[in-house]
């Protein structure tokens, strides 16, 4: 028997997807070493273990053939002069693409493939970016309200999070004067 259609609410201030089956948080002790200033890390940690962000997810086949459907809340702050982010990941299976749409405040989507290409996209309510095959992406939030944001992928796509928890992503967002800033990651090695 073949799974029955359904439905499913997303509200479009909140991120909130009901119904879901899965709510996971990364707090900054699930990223050790993945921000750049580690000096910074360090002294958050003493005193606190703030909250990155979160997901909420509806359990779906891993499945050739189905979606798997998302929403993410990257709460504002930064870690030293970097901004909060998530993991960021290749897909296990590298051929499979994504779709993201910005629900709410204002956000970055870093993209690299392991060739070293990279591009960025600003992402704002109503911005729908697509993730073609075999690039890395990564979202951060560059303002000052929580960032959501609605994610569409194939059922079999998984994670690779690889180098990426070592060395980073190619480039990172900084706040320079106020204001977002795209910098060479010094330890990202090809
Ligand atoms: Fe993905």
């Amino acid at each position: 028997m073949s799974m029955k259609p359904f439905p499913m609410n997303l509200n479009f201030k909140t991120g909130e997807l009901t119904p879901n089956d899965r709510t996971n948080i990364r707090k900054l002790s699930d990223m050790k070493g993945m921000f750049l200033d580690s000096e910074a890390e360090r002294r958050i940690l003493e005193k606190d273990d703030p909250l990155i962000y979160s997901f909420s997810e509806k359990v779906l086949p891993e499945e050739n053939g189905h979606l798997q459907i998302a929403t993410t809340t990257i709460h504002p702050g930064k870690i030293g002069d970097e901004y909060h982010m998530t993991k960021g990941h290749y897909h296990r299976r590298p051929d499979t693409s994504e779709m993201y749409l910005g629900l709410e405040g204002e956000g970055c989507l870093l993209m690299q493939t392991v060739e070293g290409d990279f591009e960025s996209i600003t992402i704002r309510p109503g911005t729908v970016a697509y993730i073609p095959p075999y690039w890395g992406h990564r979202m951060v939030n560059t303002g000052r309200t929580p960032y959501i944001f609605f994610a569409v992928y194939p059922g079999d796509a998984g994670h690779n999070y690889g180098d990426i928890e070592k060395t980073g992503f190619l480039k990172i967002l900084i706040e320079r004067n106020g204001k977002p800033l795209l910098i060479d990651n010094p330890r990202w090695k090809k």
